[in-house]
């Protein structure tokens, strides 16, 4: 076998068009998706409640990605329309998620607008859901005896509060749930053109 030459080019030449075929061009693809009018890119405060969600590994227990109907249940749920590329377009890293222990927090900003909701929540979701089997992130959170003007204390009931004192959410609670807050993708979706069976997945939500 001394044929090297050839075997070299055609090796360089199938790996040249798997690349093509794999990675260029959905990444064409995915670069020229519109992106929504109705998308906000994330605040400075967000982007850091982002980080932190990152950070937290949220992504573990939660998706951000609600299905068409024929795929999923997800808008009986009150989860929102299917997700389309556009919706991800201020996102890296995106948090699409595969597991759903929790609910998928696409939309959760529409869905529990409150911000006191989301502290008490994160400080101890048990406090809210009895059966919750969410962890509890205390470490965003401190306890004070004599709380400063401005500090947002979290309402809880007694068996959850401190002996004595009251908990103060510190900037990274209040930044996390700043990034919550923003995941509000109800506008219609733009016409999806990666979908070239005419099906329109604005159409599927309005079946
Ligand atoms: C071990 C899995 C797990 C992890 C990790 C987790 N969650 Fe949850 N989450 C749940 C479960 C289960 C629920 C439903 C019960 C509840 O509301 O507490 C939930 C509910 C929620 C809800 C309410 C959603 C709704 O529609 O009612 C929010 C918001 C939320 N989680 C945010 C977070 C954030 C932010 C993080 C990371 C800091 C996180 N979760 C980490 C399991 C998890």
């Amino acid at each position: 076998m001394n044929r090297y030459l050839p075997l070299a080019i055609l090796s360089l030449a199938i790996l040249a068009f798997a690349t093509l075929l794999l990675v260029i061009a959905p990444g064409m693809e995915i670069a020229a998706q519109p992106v929504p009018a109705d998308l906000h890119p994330y605040s400075e405060q967000e982007l850091r409640g982002r980080e932190i969600y990152v950070s937290l590994g949220c992504v573990y227990c939660h998706s951000q990605q609600p299905r068409s109907p024929d795929q999923a249940p997800d808008g009986e749920r009150g989860w929102g329309r299917a997700a389309v590329a556009g919706d991800y377009a201020y996102d890296a890293p995106h948090q699409l998620g595969t597991m759903r222990t929790g609910p998928d927090l696409q939309n959760v900003g529409a869905r529990l607008p409150s911000e006191a909701w989301h502290l008490r929540h994160l400080y101890q979701p048990r406090s809210i859901f009895a059966w919750s089997i969410m962890p509890s992130y205390p470490f965003l959170f401190e306890v004070k005896d004599s709380p400063s003007k401005g500090d947002k204390i979290v309402d809880l009931p007694v068996e959850y509060a401190p002996g004595s004192g009251v908990v103060v959410a510190k900037a990274d609670a209040i930044s996390l749930v700043a990034y919550l807050k923003s995941l509000d993708r109800t506008y219609p979706a733009p016409t999806d053109s990666l979908r070239d069976d005419g099906y329109s997945t604005v159409e599927a939500e309005t079946k």
